[in-house]
């Protein structure tokens, strides 16, 4: 029933981007594409250069993270992805705009990758931005082995800078053997906080002081911070600079200083800041995690200042603001209100709910289904077909979409296909109203977000935890 319903869909997208759309959301894509091998695979790998010990992990092309892809906003680009793992797989490309049979989400909008097949993905680059790439199958078990990258996307004009770094934060699970722990999926991790690791990586390396950003005094330095953790959060702190945020999820925000207590980087999330370093040669300074109180925080690395003269003794005054990508603007006067209320978890509000589509008592659920969560009352496998999308909604409608969290957890919550405005937390309007594709839903928060439903298809809305994901927290939007 539901692959019929799927394939009506998939049919009526296609019949709606060719009729009813006026400007094609995508151009056909270009003669000029550039092709790119990534074939996922297990391999082992070094996580500490001052140690001989290698760790089994997952990842694609053999190196951890993935290798960072660049582009240019307009490219396009054609991603031939063979798998050589021992399971299904498929790549999704997080926050960008894609054709939804390009989005990467097995029995949703393509059949799943079979150990030894391959599966072609080409599409256009409309935004520029930091985004990253990792697999939508069983991704709270393949993405914690190690598969996922850095995907940039550069702006037409960039703001000058004199350096362009890209780190992937993640975690891993280590036993004394620094092998992985292979206890994905468990229902405690499932119903509480996630599976957190017990080492944090930068760029697939372990954390600490010794974990060097080389650069040079009085250099403009834009850092591109992804979380590709499956559930650990971080709060940065970068001590000795004042460092600017100019871009949420990819899209450019008005330049602002970093939150006093950190700035918070959930699951899924990416922020790009400037900064100007003005430290003096030989310097070095620490970037650190604050964590969640009353933990201690950790050192990550170290803003590490060459020994070399000043490229300059004051910083530049060039505009650091980024050109805002085309996204066609939610107006709150006609938009449509649609709600989705998140239920569960450890000691949560029992509820009644559908379970694949069938009802159920949540306590059932966790003790026999292992799932723990729901949303606007269903909770479904992430495994399973989606049985009815959680909301409807016609090509070019403007939504106003309410996330009420009855949970007494954080959820880090993303939307494919699209970038929303965040307009409200709790009733009161957000200053910044960033657009984002993921944004954080505080234990009893809610949050209004705005968008206009232009992308055709079926499209994943979950948490970014990625064991909530598994545990029932993840549905889809269906834009027809
Ligand atoms: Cu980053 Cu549905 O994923
Ligand atoms: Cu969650």
């Amino acid at each position: 029933m539901p692959i019929d319903r799927r394939q009506f869909l998939q049919a009526s997208a296609a019949l709606g981007a060719s009729l009813a759309v006026p400007a094609p959301l995508f151009a056909s894509v270009k003669a000029t594409e550039r092709r790119i091998e990534l074939t996922s695979s297990a391999f082992s790998v070094a996580l500490d250069p001052a140690d001989t010990a290698r760790t089994a992990v997952w990842g694609f092309n053999e190196q951890l993270p993935g290798p960072t892809q660049r582009f240019r906003r307009g490219d396009s680009v054609h991603f031939a992805v063979r798998n050589d793992l021992p399971q299904d797989t498929a790549v999704h490309w997080h926050g960008l705009r894609v054709p939804n049979a390009m989005d990467g989400v097995p029995r949703v909008t393509q059949h799943p990758i079979p150990p030894g097949g391959s599966f072609d993905y080409r599409f256009e680059l409309r935004d520029s931005g930091t985004y990253w790439y990792h697999p939508h199958q069983a991704s709270f078990e393949q993405v914690s082995r190690g598969l996922y990258g850095a995907l940039i996307v550069e702006e037409e004009k960039p703001p000058q800078v004199d350096r362009d770094e890209v780190w992937v934060i993640s975690d891993i699970k280590l036993n004394v053997q620094r092998q992985q722990v292979e206890d994905f999926g468990r229902i405690l991790d499932i119903a509480n906080d996630g599976r957190i690791g017990n080492q944090i990586l930068v760029n697939g390396l372990v954390a600490g002081p010794q974990r060097k950003l080389e650069v040079r005094a009085g250099e403009r330095l834009r850092l591109r911070l992804i979380n590709a953790a499956s559930a650990r959060f971080f709060r940065l702190a970068i001590e000795g600079h004042q460092a600017r945020i100019i871009a949420f999820d990819g899209q450019g925000v008005t330049p602002h200083p970093l939150p006093a207590d950190g700035l918070a980087l959930w699951p899924g999330m990416r922020v790009d800041l400037i900064i100007d370093c003005m430290g003096a040669a030989g310097q070095s300074f620490s970037l650190r995690d604050l964590g969640r109180p009353p933990a201690a925080a950790t050192v990550l690395g170290t803003l590490a200042y060459s020994s070399q003269p000043a490229v300059r003794s004051k910083p530049l005054t060039s505009s650091v603001a980024l050109a805002p990508n085309r996204i066609a603007e939610p107006d709150p006067g006609k938009a449509s209100d649609h709600y989705i209320i998140f239920q569960g978890g450890m000691r949560g509000t029992p509820v009644i709910g559908l379970v694949d589509g069938k009802p159920s008592r949540i306590q059932e659920i966790i003790a026999k289904q292992g799932l723990a969560w729901t949303m606007n009352y269903n909770a479904q496998h992430e495994a399973a077909l989606m049985h009815e999308p959680l909301l409807q909604l016609r090509t070019g409608e403007h939504v106003m979409l309410h996330m009420v969290n009855e949970t007494d957890f954080f959820h880090p919550m993303h939307l494919h296909g699209h970038f929303f405005r965040v307009l409200a937390i709790d009733g009161k309007e957000t200053p910044l109203r960033e657009w984002r594709d993921t944004v954080i839903m505080a234990p009893r928060q809610s949050i209004d977000v705005a968008f206009v439903a232009d992308n055709p298809g079926e499209w994943m809305y979950h948490c970014h935890i990625l064991d909530h994901a598994a545990g029932g927290m993840m549905g889809t939007i269906v834009v027809e």
